[in-house]
Order: structure tokens, then sequence, then C-alpha cells
């Protein structure tokens, strides 16, 4: 058993505090690559769990600046539709904007300004050919029973522009025409979007949101390897998703090389992640298979049993820092998946070479996570658990087939040793929260360890071990009023 070498993990380590030149902490840069072509203000990721990330999540960490990945334990057309979701949140163009007929009365618009909160209706003919705009200044003081064709303004003095229009120029265009609305129209002079002055302000309160080049939130979404994967990737695509992650529990095998070279051949160049893996040669050999991005952690996950279940892994710390290695040659980043406690961590595994971090745990509490709110002993929690659980596997079967699921489950994978559990989690309030105490805890880190950027932070920062007794020092302290 000569050469077995030690592995270590977050608590077995430390920054070493270093000379800093850092004034203030706003100063530090926390920008990281999320694949090779996705960057993120904020490197935090929302993990693909059925209890951490669908829509609701996804959209709130995007506007924090980091990303979501929708879980795929869903139904191929339901995973879509909660990447549509994202992909329509929030937008600052509305793809299928609410419209009204010309031969609508004043009064019938006035109605569904109302319903729909909204100040400005398009006003359309059955081909959806763009004839106006009618807004609330023009049906104020108009007779209920007017036209709509009477009190709009017509399409000829109307500012408009092409569905290719870049944020960046409907932003110049609206200001210099002082507008509030810009319709966008397509060659046939079809109405294919609005742009409006207010989801345009608002876009200015969320500068560190992750946007795609059209102005809407980004998101990702897992697949697997085996089964529908290549259909479900195929639907994904079609719904507007930002990066595929194939996300298996063994990513360093055979399965995962054949399904990358498929996806690779259908989905052309849209940004691929691969996990999840713990060595050098695993991540060299996802790397050559195509990986725009590789997912490290093989145990380290709160909800995750597969290193008492099946003897396997690698303590997370060594992991993220023999793959972050062989990765930052390539220039693929590095996402750190599971075992994050405490902000602390993140500046750890940053500190080791990852770009990102994948959240569950922390995140499963929060506001925006799926399931509801539940009382044990007088505290707030809410329920998470590991996908490889027998009741996420459980859940899977009866959603599946409701009548035989449970019989089937019992015959297929009853016995297979489940590496995963459901356990309850703090409940933790808005995910922002979360999300910004671990921010401030990686801009501590980075300016301990000197460094305004996280590529200076790779360069930078060094580490120390500890024994057991400075696990004990690090705290939390046993001091009444902690
Ligand atoms: P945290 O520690 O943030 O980790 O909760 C989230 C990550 O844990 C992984 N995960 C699992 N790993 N069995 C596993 O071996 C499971 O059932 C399981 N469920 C989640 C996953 O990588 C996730 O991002």
């Amino acid at each position: 058993m000569d050469g077995i070498p030690l592995a270590l993990t977050y608590d077995d380590v430390l920054l070493v505090p270093q000379f800093s030149a850092v004034r203030s902490r706003q100063e530090v840069d926390c920008a990281a690559a999320f694949t090779r072509q996705i960057s993120l203000k904020v490197p935090l990721v929302s993990a693909n769990m059925d209890s951490v990330t669908e829509a609701r999540m996804a959209v709130a960490v995007a506007e924090f600046g980091g990303i979501g990945v929708i879980h795929r334990f869903l139904p191929i057309q339901a995973q879509a539709a909660e990447v549509t979701r994202v992909k329509r949140y929030q937008s600052e163009i509305i793809e299928s904007p609410q419209t009204i007929s010309a031969h609508a009365t004043i009064a019938e618009a006035r109605q569904v300004m109302e319903r729909m909160g909204i100040g400005g209706l398009p006003v359309v003919d059955p081909n959806q050919r763009l004839l106006g705009l009618l807004t609330r200044r023009d049906v104020l003081l108009a007779d209920e029973s007017v036209l709509v064709s009477e009190r709009m303004t017509p399409r000829e003095r109307l500012v408009v522009a092409t569905p290719e229009v870049t944020i960046a120029e409907a932003r110049r265009l609206m200001s210099g025409h002082r507008l509030e609305k810009l319709p966008l129209v397509d060659a046939q002079g079809r109405l294919a979007g609005l742009i409006t002055a207010k989801d345009l302000s608002r876009d200015v309160s969320l500068g560190r949101a992750t946007r795609d080049d059209k102005g809407r939130l980004r998101v990702a979404a897992a697949v697997g390897v085996v089964g529908d994967y290549l259909e479900r990737a195929e639907a994904l695509r079609e719904a507007g998703v930002d990066a595929l992650v194939v996300d298996i529990a063994h990513g360093d095998s055979q399965a995962m090389l054949t399904a990358m070279g498929e996806l690779r051949e259908r989905l052309g160049d849209l940004s691929l992640v691969a996990g999840n893996i713990a060595t050098a040669e695993a991540a060299e050999r996802l790397i050559q298979a195509g990986a725009d991005a590789l997912k490290v952690g093989v145990g380290p996950g709160s909800m995750c049993i597969t290193r008492l279940v099946a003897g396997a892994g690698v303590p997370q710390f060594s992991a993220v820092l023999e793959c972050a290695q062989v990765a930052q040659r390539h220039g693929v980043p590095v996402i750190a998946d599971g075992g994050i406690r405490y902000a602390g961590d993140v500046a750890k595994a940053i500190g080791a070479g990852a770009s990102t971090v994948m959240l569950g745990n922390l995140l499963a509490g929060t506001d925006e996570s799926p399931g509801l709110v539940i009382l044990r002993h007088g505290q707030k929690m809410k329920v998470a658990r590991g996908m490889a659980s027998h009741e996420a596997g459980l859940d899977r079967a009866l959603r599946d087939d409701p009548a035989q699921g449970w019989a089937r489950w019992e015959a297929a994978e009853s016995d297979v040793a489940a590496e995963g559990i459901q356990a309850p989690v703090a409940y933790r309030g808005a995910a922002r929260e979360v999300l910004q105490h671990l921010l401030s805890g990686l801009r501590s880190g980075m300016s301990y360890s000197g460094a305004t950027s996280v590529p200076e932070m790779w360069r930078k920062a060094r580490f120390v071990r500890q024994t057991l007794a400075g696990i004990k020092e690090s705290g939390p302290h046993d001091v009444a009023g902690f």
C-alpha cells in the first residue's frame, strides 16, 4: 500500500493570509467562466437537484450574476418549459406581447390593460401585421365606444426595429426618440416582439445579471447519457438553453464519452459541461471528448452517501486541485460541485483552481427552491434529497407510471444501494441573501490572499494544512453569545 496519496478536503486546509494591496473588498472582481463560452460576474451555480433548481431558482441565481442548472428528473417537455420560463422572465424583449385588434373598442383596450397591468398594446391585424400602437395616454380621456383604430398611433408614425436588434441599439433608439415602447417587426411587417423602457431601466438595477446577447437571463439544464437523452437535449436547445450539463455519478466512463460524441454531433457548438469526476486523468479524457467545463466532485455532497456505500470518491479539495491543474492548461473551467458548507469553502475552492462552485444544500432551504416550508420541532425547514436517494427514485417511478410505479420501483430498484439520502435542511429565506453571504465571504478570502480577480487568486492562493485542533480552533466557538 506504499504510495497511497493523501487527499484533503476543505476543512483540512486554510488560505494563508498574504500581503494585500486591496483597499476595499468591493474592488475584488469575482467574475469567472462557467463554460468556455459563458462568463459569470458571480461564480455561483445552483445544483441540478429536484429539491434545488427549477425556473424560480434559476432566475434568482442568474439575476444575482450566477447561473442555475435545471434538473433532469422531469418529463422532457416539462424540463424544457422550465428553461423557457427562465428565458422569458423579465426579458427586455417580450417575445409574444399582448396585442389588440384595430376594431376593438377603447373600453375593451382599457380592460386588457388593467387585467394584464400593462401600459401599451401593439395593434395588429389577423396576420399579426403591426398596424399601430395604443398607450395608456391614448385611452385616458377617450370615449368608451370609440374604436382602437381611431386613437392609436398608426404604424407609419412609429419608430420600430427588427427582431435582431441588440439591447444596446434599442437603448440608443429609445433614448434618442424618447420612446416608451419599441415594437420589433419582421421583414413581412409582422410583430415579432416589444421592448419597453420600463424593462430596460430594470436591467440597470440588475447590472450583474447573467444575460445572453438578446438580454435574456441565461440558464443551463442537465441531461443524462442513456435513454431519451438526445431527444431531451434537442428539446432543451429548442427552448433556448445556454448550456447542457451532462451529469452522471461516474463521469469518467465510456457511457459519458459516447454521449459526449453524440451530443457534440447533434448540437454543434452549444456549451457542454461534463461530470462528475475527481481525477486528473478523467479531466484530460473529458476535455479530449469536447467538454467546455468540468464538474468535479465524487461524494462530497451533503445528501450523498456514495463514499459510505461504494467506498469510492476523493476528498473534494484535492479533487478540485488535481482536476483544475489539467483543466487550466486547456483553458477549460472547473465547477467545484458539492460539499460547500461555509462561505470560506467557496474561497478555498476558487483558490484551488475552480472557476465556479455548485451549491445544493445551501440553496435547498431558500424560498426559490421547489418544495414547501415545513415545521419540525418548531423550526422552519425544507426537504432536500440526493438525486440517487430511494425517495427520488421512487418519485420518478410514480411520476412516470402512477398506477404501477411503486411495484416497478420495488422490482427494479429497491435492492439497488441508494447513494443519496433525503433530509430536512434549515429554512434560509431568500436565495439572494445566501448568495450575498457567499459572495462576501469569497471577496474576503480573495482579499486575504491579495487577489483582485479569480485568475490572480489561482496564482496567489497558498494553503496550509490544519490538524483537528486547528479545525476546532477555527470554530464555530463554543462561547456564550456566539
Ligand atoms: P451540496 O453539498 O451542496 O452538494 O448539497 C450538491 C451536489 O451533491 C451531488 N448529489 C449527489 N451525490 N448522490 C451523490 O453521490 C446523490 O444522491 C446526490 N444528489 C446530489 C450533486 O453533485 C450536487 O450538485
